[in-house]
């Protein structure tokens, strides 16, 4: 069938960019993550998912805003703090601000190996990275510790006994409690050297607790559920680990900046942040 403007009508053609094999019409977080902060590399599925959600919820976009802030502010942090080796595990389809920008500029040696298991993250990760000596993207599921560790090492940026900073950003309410995700971070903190580092910010219901549920709902039906977790569960992943000052707190509280324009009420951004460091 031709419409009147004289294209084909149907689905939109794949994009080049969309690596084989990949479900376009089911949505993923790491594209809805995209296209709430205003990128490029999402689909249709993806847009719809998000333009669903924030018709109940308006924030979501500042709130994926205040959680990329968090992550600078917390880049910025560990690397004054002496650390040059980043290890980010759920990085996320690039975007403005990435963690080796930020570290980069505090110190020029700094390493970041980036990890997802998305497949559009990980090819646009490798177009951003190609060239770059100190940082590079692997995929790999987080959920094994294991492998990704050793995929980690083998990229030769990351040496495990140096302190690091792992980096679970807006990620781990993505393993679900049958994953058992105190135990995968109980795993990367074995592997960690002293001094190291954990960085996490994780969604919570805490705050609003109907759009919470709506929002959990809503990505029930991706590939990637949703759980959010209460400060007291988030509080209790970060077994063997100390809190750094100010210790776990909604992300806009965690040593706040002004760089980022977002507005100062910090209720409006739920999820809890915070730094800890290896015991
Ligand atoms: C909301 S984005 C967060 C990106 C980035 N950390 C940030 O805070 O801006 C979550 C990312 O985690 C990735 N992800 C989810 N579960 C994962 C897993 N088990 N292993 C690796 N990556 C995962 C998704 O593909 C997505 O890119």
């Amino acid at each position: 069938m031709v419409s009147l403007g004289g294209r084909s009508s149907g689905p939109p053609p794949r994009p080049v960019w969309a690596p084989a094999g990949l479900d376009l019409d089911r949505p993923n977080a790491a594209r809805v993550y995209d296209y709430y902060l205003g990128g490029a590399h999402n689909f249709a599925a993806d847009r719809a998912m998000a333009r669903e959600a924030i018709a109940d919820w308006p924030d979501l976009p500042l709130i994926m805003q205040a959680n990329r802030a968090f992550l600078r502010r917390a880049v910025r942090f560990v690397v004054r703090s002496g650390i040059s080796q980043l290890l980010d595990l759920g990085s996320g389809i690039p975007t403005v601000g990435n963690v080796h920008e930020v570290a980069e500029a505090e110190n020029q040696d700094a390493r970041v190996v980036y990890v997802d298991r998305d497949p559009v993250a990980v090819t646009h990760g490798q177009a951003l990275l190609s060239g770059n000596a100190n940082a590079t993207i692997i995929q790999s599921d987080l959920r094994d510790p294991g492998s990704t560790l050793a995929l980690a090492t083998a990229t030769g940026l990351i040496d495990l006994s140096e302190p690091i900073a792992v980096l679970l950003v807006a990620v781990l309410h993505f393993v679900p409690d049958t994953d058992d995700p105190a135990s995968i971070i109980d795993r990367y903190r074995q592997a960690m050297a002293p001094g190291s580092c954990l960085v996490i910010c994780h969604a919570s219901p805490d705050q609003q607790p109907r759009r919470a549920a709506t929002h959990q709902e809503l990505y029930s039906r991706t590939s990637t559920p949703m759980t959010m977790r209460s400060r007291e569960a988030v509080a209790a992943l970060l077994a063997g680990f100390g809190l750094v000052e100010p210790g776990l707190v909604l992300m806009a509280q965690w040593r706040p900046e002004d760089e980022s324009g977002l507005p100062r009420n910090a209720q409006r951004f739920p999820g809890y942040a915070a730094v800890a460091s290896r015991l």
